[in-house]
């Protein structure tokens, strides 16, 4: 995994931000999730839970199941974060939250644009705190997870790489 692209400073400057936003992980995640709605509503129904499907993103972002959701995505994240110094110790898991992401419907292209989305919710949350510097920092670090989650898109159901 490309881990090593990220230099110390970068690394630094990801921590302190995290640190900042962690004071609301979870209104951060909501404004990750509204900036992706409005880039991509139809991922809205893919979040079905109890077989109910949400008629709009507003719906979707007052349930208590989706917001669980959005923790468990907060929750990746900060993992990436505390293990900045060893991410491919996060290899396993993230290629298999690709493979299970691929299984509900979700298409590889929708993971670039969630990362647009977290860094626009980190910007406008956490203001001038936000550098350029911090962006590029942020851009570099999702990269690798996505990356590395994308191998859950081009596993076959034996569990390998397909040639693409
Ligand atoms: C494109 C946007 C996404 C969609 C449409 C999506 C959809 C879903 C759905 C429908 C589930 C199953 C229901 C649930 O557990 O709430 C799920 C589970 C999960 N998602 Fe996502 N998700 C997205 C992005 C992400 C991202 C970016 C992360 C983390 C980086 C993430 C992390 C998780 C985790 C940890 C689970 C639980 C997996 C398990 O049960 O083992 N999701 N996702």
């Amino acid at each position: 995994m490309a881990g090593g692209a990220l230099s110390q400073t970068e690394k630094e400057l990801i921590r302190e931000s995290w640190r900042l936003a962690n004071v609301d992980l979870l209104a951060h995640g909501i404004a990750l999730f509204t900036r992706l709605f409005d880039l991509e509503p139809e991922l809205v129904p893919l979040f079905q839970y109890n077989g109910r499907r949400y008629s709009s993103p507003e719906e979707c972002l007052a349930s208590p199941d989706f917001l669980e959701h959005i923790r468990k995505v907060m929750s990746v994240i900060d993992a990436a974060v505390t293990n900045l110094e060893n991410l491919p110790s996060l290899e396993e898991y993230l290629t298999g939250l690709g493979r299970k992401h691929k299984a509900i419907g979700v298409k590889m292209a929708s993971f670039n644009t969630v990362g647009e989305s977290l860094i626009y919710a980190l910007e406008k949350g956490l203001g001038e705190a936000f550098t350029s510097e911090t962006r590029v920092a942020w851009t570099r670090l999702y990269a690798v997870v996505v990356n590395v989650m994308s191998r859950g898109w081009q596993l076959d159901k034996n569990g390998e790489l397909t040639t693409v």
